[in-house]
């Protein structure tokens, strides 16, 4: 598909809001695109973009936090994501986690394309609302939830709210009497990367008992929910889920209860949706009848792939003297056909780390891999050299890549690009050493639905 509007050249390109304070900009297509109308497929546009960008930069001249880590997002991999679900999962509505990834492109263009809204907080709830999202397209998906935010909900509309204890059922019949209450039961997480059953859920004894104390509290029970795991890895997690699921709704029935919404909660993955659609809809025929309403909170699909990040090195060691052994764990950032491996071997430093956009690989138990975008001296390109890879602060668990190999000596000054970086990175973000928790975004559409929905 053609990339419809870019922005970066800053002589084609209008950046409205720069604010050097705060470097979240959003770069909106206005004015000519030296890219517009490429034939580039997605991945190497945005490579071009990262590169363009980078190579501006004069690492030896350039004042404080020019140099900073950048993303580009391409949002037209959002939407290709969403015609994904809707030909895979055309029953269920997805409520898009804001959690994964609150950046404001995304919203937008999620709520242009008619998508639900899973808010975990006050400010979730907001920034949703803020678009001009009608409060029935949002479920406030946090079982456990202060008591003010809940007043906040009650006040903004925001009916749909989840809980899965006792002591939850007390606090919404105080603040919240009339709200639309879905029980979140437990599942069997434990082959995903992020267990949430831990926190969350309640097993299905308990459920019926909080059927019964919903109903003794004159409470409005419109559904039940579940999460199968963040990163979830057993398809067939989804079809015990519904089945349970199945289990309360005829519970609910006995306690007088007419359950008319199941939300089938995230899990899924771009690498894995597909057989996981298939699981869950084979499910979903099997144990609820059409007229019940299917809705999921979908966060990593929609953004992982969508936002690249690009990293300066800031700092290199050259740790060639001290003995290595190669890992099985060791990750090939660049392309490995026909090279020799380097007798070098360095620790390098970059911008952005494990408290910075990197807050990933902590909470989210991820691996980024390293690729080289730009270098400014061409050393030994034909070789790999061994590197570890390291962020900015102090703290010694600041690291992004205990051991991997890359092409040619890498030095201060050059960038490393890091792909899937748009799930519980950014977000997660801290100023832990005096570091920025914001960065500035590109923001492309390598979709033309898309881009006419975004006004790029
Ligand atoms: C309640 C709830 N819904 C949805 C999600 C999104 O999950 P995922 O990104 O795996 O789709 C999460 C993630 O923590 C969650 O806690």
């Amino acid at each position: 598909m053609a990339p419809s509007a870019i922005l970066l050249n800053p002589e084609d390109t209008i950046i409205e809001n720069y604010d050097k304070n705060n470097l979240l900009v959003s770069n909106h297509g206005r004015g000519k695109s030296i890219y517009a109308n490429t034939s580039l497929a997605p991945k190497e546009l945005v490579k071009q973009i990262l590169l363009e960008r980078a190579s501006r930069i004069d690492t030896d001249a350039c004042d404080p936090d020019e140099e900073n880590a950048f993303y580009v997002a391409d949002l037209g991999e959002v939407y290709r994501q969403h015609m994904r679900w809707k030909t895979n999962l055309p029953r269920v509505k997805p409520f898009y986690a804001v959690k994964c990834n609150p950046d404001a492109e995304v919203i937008k263009l999620l709520a242009a394309l008619g998508s639900g809204f899973d808010c975990a907080s006050k400010t979730e709830i907001d920034q949703v609302l803020g678009l001009g999202v009608d409060p029935s397209r949002i479920i406030y998906a946090q079982p456990c939830k202060t008591k003010s935010y809940l007043r906040h909900a009650a006040n903004v509309g925001v009916s749909q709210i989840t809980f899965d204890n006792a002591d939850e059922l007390y606090k919404i019949r105080s603040c919240y009497p009339n709200a639309e209450i879905v029980l979140r039961i437990l599942t069997d997480d434990s082959a995903s990367l992020c267990r949430l059953s831990t926190k969350f859920g309640a097993d299905l004894e308990t459920a019926a008992d909080l059927l019964r104390l919903a109903k003794e509290l004159d409470l409005n029970v419109v559904g039940v929910s579940f999460h199968v795991g963040s990163g979830a890895a057993d398809p067939s997690a989804f079809t015990k889920a519904v089945t349970d699921a199945k289990w309360v709704f005829d519970q609910a029935a006995t306690n007088g209860y007419d359950l008319k919404l199941l939300d089938v909660g995230g899990g899924f993955t771009d690498e894995t949706f597909e057989v996981f659609a298939a699981k869950l809809n084979d499910a979903l025929v099997d144990h609820f009848p059409p007229h019940v309403r299917i809705i999921a909170e979908p966060g990593r699909y929609y953004t992982a792939n969508a936002f690249t990040l690009a990293t300066n090195i800031i700092a290199r060691r050259d740790v060639s003297s001290l003995p290595s052994t190669p890992r099985s764990s060791d990750s090939y950032g660049s392309d490995i056909s026909a090279v020799s491996t380097s007798e070098k071997s360095y620790m390098l430093y970059l911008n952005d780390g494990v408290y910075g956009n990197f807050s990933n690989i902590i909470f989210d138990h991820q691996h980024p891999i390293a690729q080289v975008l730009h270098s400014n001296r061409a050393a030994d390109q034909d070789k790999l050299v061994e590197y570890s890879i390291w962020g900015p602060t102090c703290d010694g668990i600041d690291v992004i890549s205990e051991h991997c190999y890359l092409l040619g000596t890498l030095d201060i000054g050059d960038w490393l690009f890091f792909e899937n970086m748009g799930a519980y990175t950014k977000c997660s973000a801290t100023r832990f050493n005096g570091f920025k928790d914001t960065h500035e975004a590109i923001y492309i559409s390598s979709e033309p639905g898309a881009s006419a929905l975004l006004g790029y």
